[in-house]
């Protein structure tokens, strides 16, 4: 054991599960908070190690339910040396079809959530001399693309915070950065993605394949330890190269299987 402690938020399944894993596997106790009660207990119960794990219900986008989780996670841990903000939700609709509530409803919990979170965490890391603090953003708030107005704006608003986050936390110590994940197999992937869409996403990918949870989880495990220690205020695309292609990708590859 490290005697380390990471609070992950939406770690009841998918890529915040995952990187408790990661966190667990190298050694750190792990705080996780997600809104879905029956599926957080399942997982933590199948983690099995209770010894390292605590069960945070609560919503990111409420602020006292998120300052009850931060104290709880204290009281149980003492320091918090990392926070991952994955928790997340996607709505993918035409932009003349997003309603009002869709679109407060996605701000709130990709863009108020991450703010909420580390305005509790912050000062407790501040007061133990640092930390590090990783968002997860997405290659939709980098890139505009079809239906995703609330989501992709949110995450674009949430990479801006990392910064700000970053410039503003420097003084105490505690290094913000964000993780872009290009397409994931993930539940929220699978419920949102046609085989047609995955096609798309394939040909657009130098790498030609989706990301899987546990490589998300190795670069928010990284940019969260010693070997990212002068690393902050950055926006890491795990994405395959996704975000480094413009176009032709496709075309290319379709002369170079015909030659
Ligand atoms: P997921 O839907 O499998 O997991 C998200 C978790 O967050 C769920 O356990 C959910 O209950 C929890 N959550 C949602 N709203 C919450 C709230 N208000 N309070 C607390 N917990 C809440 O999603 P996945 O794919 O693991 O996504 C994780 C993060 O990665 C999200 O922020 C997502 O936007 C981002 N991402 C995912 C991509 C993908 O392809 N899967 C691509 C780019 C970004």
């Amino acid at each position: 054991m490290t005697g380390k402690t990471a609070l992950i938020t939406g770690a009841a399944r998918g890529i915040g599960l995952a990187a408790a894993r990661k966190f667990l596997a190298e050694g750190w106790r792990v705080a996780m908070l997600d809104v879905l009660s029956d599926t957080l207990l399942e997982a933590v119960r199948e983690l099995d190690r209770p010894d390292a794990t605590l069960a945070l219900e609560a919503d990111v986008s409420d602020p006292a339910a998120v300052q009850a989780a931060v104290q709880k996670a204290h009281a149980r841990f003492g320091r918090i040396h990392a926070l991952v903000n994955n928790a997340g939700i996607a709505i993918f609709k035409p932009i003349l079809e997003v309603s009002l509530e869709e679109w407060q409803r996605v701000m709130a919990v990709n863009l108020t959530g991450p703010f909420l979170m580390v305005q509790a965490v912050a000062p407790l890391m501040r007061d133990q001399g640092g930390g590090a603090i990783v968002n997860i953003t997405s290659i939709s708030g980098l890139r505009a693309s079809t239906l995703r107005v609330a989501y992709g704006t949110s995450k674009a608003g949430l990479a801006h915070l990392t910064k700000q986050q970053a410039a503003e936390l420097g003084d105490y110590g505690i290094r913000v950065n964000a993780v872009a994940p290009g397409p994931v197999d993930t539940a929220m992937a699978k419920a949102v993605h046609t085989p047609e869409i995955r096609a798309d996403y394939h040909d657009h990918i130098p790498l030609n394949r989706y990301g899987l949870e546990s490589e998300l989880a190795n670069a928010i495990f990284f940019l969260c330890g010693e070997q990212a220690d002068y690393i902050t205020g950055q926006v890491l695309c795990v994405d395959g190269g996704f975000d480094s292609t413009g176009i032709g990708l496709p075309t290319l590859r379709g002369q170079r299987r015909n030659s």
